[in-house]
């Protein structure tokens, strides 16, 4: 049993829970189990909780990258930028659409879109760019942009992780041309199984977009064009809208805790993660960088301790990428990255005493 868990999702239920229950009941009662009351409620509170002018739940944060390419118009042939240092969800709407994932390294600061890389691998075919607010900390969003006018590219904000988080005082996802959301159940707003959200400024892409998640419907039996069914379960609108009152009280412990881990960890030499001036970070995970973390990681399993690597294996070292021509050693900066990150236990209701628990077991061990 842990003593202290990578993440606690019981603490978060049980915080709340008969209002989880509650919004659960009413779904039951109406047997709105497909988009319906929960999923509206959800839509139109995220906009005022996170920001945004239109959005819409969906299924996932995967599928969710799809349909914004998809309403992007991008497809076979076409490629598109993303960093190498990501989840792998980042890049296979990519390959589904038929498009070509071009992989660019992240810089050795901030370990973000490396955009001098991005311009190197920049040809005709170029049409997109997906930016990853990774771990809740913001990319430049006025150099992507700058970058992507330069190119003329379509700009898709992934916010897998980066709920509430916001750069230069503006939500993440209001930058770019559409962006995406994971409500995957360990995000910082977390469905009771798979969801997302889609966000866009742009009313005319956002009518698409409805339709697009609902068989290009117009009617129950009368469909626009050929979409497909990327709906969001009744069930996840109701919890989700439920738990979005306490998000920003949720987001805010994250950075106070960060804030404590860095103070721990700084003071001791490690690297941790880094904010930009201008971001707001949301920190989905605490992330520090190790050159022992096969060791660590054994000192907490025998602690008791959990912890998680996000992520080990960067894209071009990917099995899947074999037929890509990439080669390991070609990304120096998320390569060893890589192998050096290490994520803390971290939840909201994590107390400063289970943090120096960890911090305690880790510096026995660990090496900067
Ligand atoms: C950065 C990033 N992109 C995409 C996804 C995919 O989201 P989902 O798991 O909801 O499909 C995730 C989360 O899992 C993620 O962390």
């Amino acid at each position: 049993m842990e003593k202290i868990p990578f993440m606690d999702l019981g603490a978060q239920i049980r915080s709340i829970e008969p209002e989880l229950r509650k919004a659960m009941d009413e779904v039951l009662n109406s047997r709105a189990f497909i988009q319906g009351p929960g999923v509206d409620r959800l839509n139109k509170e995220f906009l005022k909780v996170h920001g945004g002018s239109y959005g819409a739940g969906c299924a996932n944060g995967t599928s969710a990258i799809t349909v914004a390419l998809r309403a992007m118009g991008i497809g076979p042939g076409d490629e598109v930028l993303v960093p190498n240092h990501t989840f792998f969800g980042t890049v296979e709407p990519i390959v589904e659409v038929g498009a070509i994932p071009v992989l660019c390294e992240i810089d050795e600061e901030f370990k973000q879109f490396d955009l001098k890389d991005a311009a190197r691998k920049i040809t005709k075919k170029t049409k997109a760019i997906i930016p990853v607010h990774l771990y809740g900390l913001s990319e430049p969003m006025d150099q992507i942009l700058a970058f992507a006018k330069e190119h003329s590219l379509k700009v898709i904000e992934d916010c897998a992780q980066a709920v509430l988080a916001k750069w230069n005082g503006k939500p993440v996802g209001t930058f770019g041309d559409i962006a995406t959301f994971s409500f995957f159940p360990g995000k910082n707003l977390g469905a009771f199984g798979d969801a997302g959200f889609i966000l866009t400024e742009n009313a005319k892409t956002f009518e698409w977009v409805k339709k697009y998640i609902n068989h290009g419907r117009t009617d129950k039996y009368l469909h626009e064009f050929f979409g497909g069914n990327f709906r969001m379960d009744g069930l996840q609108g109701a919890v989700l809208a439920a738990k979005l009152p306490h998000l920003k009280l949720w987001t805010e412990r994250r950075r106070e805790l960060a804030k404590a881990y860095d103070e721990r960890l700084k003071a001791k030499g490690f690297t941790v993660l880094k904010p930009r001036a201008g971001s707001e970070p949301v920190y989905h995970l605490y992330v520090v960088e190790v050159s022992n973390r096969d060791e660590v990681g054994k000192a907490f399993d025998a602690a008791g301790i959990g912890y998680g690597v996000h992520y080990p294996v960067p894209l071009n070292m990917q099995p899947a990428f074999a037929s890509y021509g990439y080669k390991k050693g070609q990304f120096p900066v998320s390569e060893k990255f890589a192998t050096r990150i290490l994520s803390m236990p971290f939840y909201p209701e994590m107390t400063l005493q289970q943090m120096d628990f960890a911090v305690n077991e880790f510096l026995k061990v660990a090496r900067p």
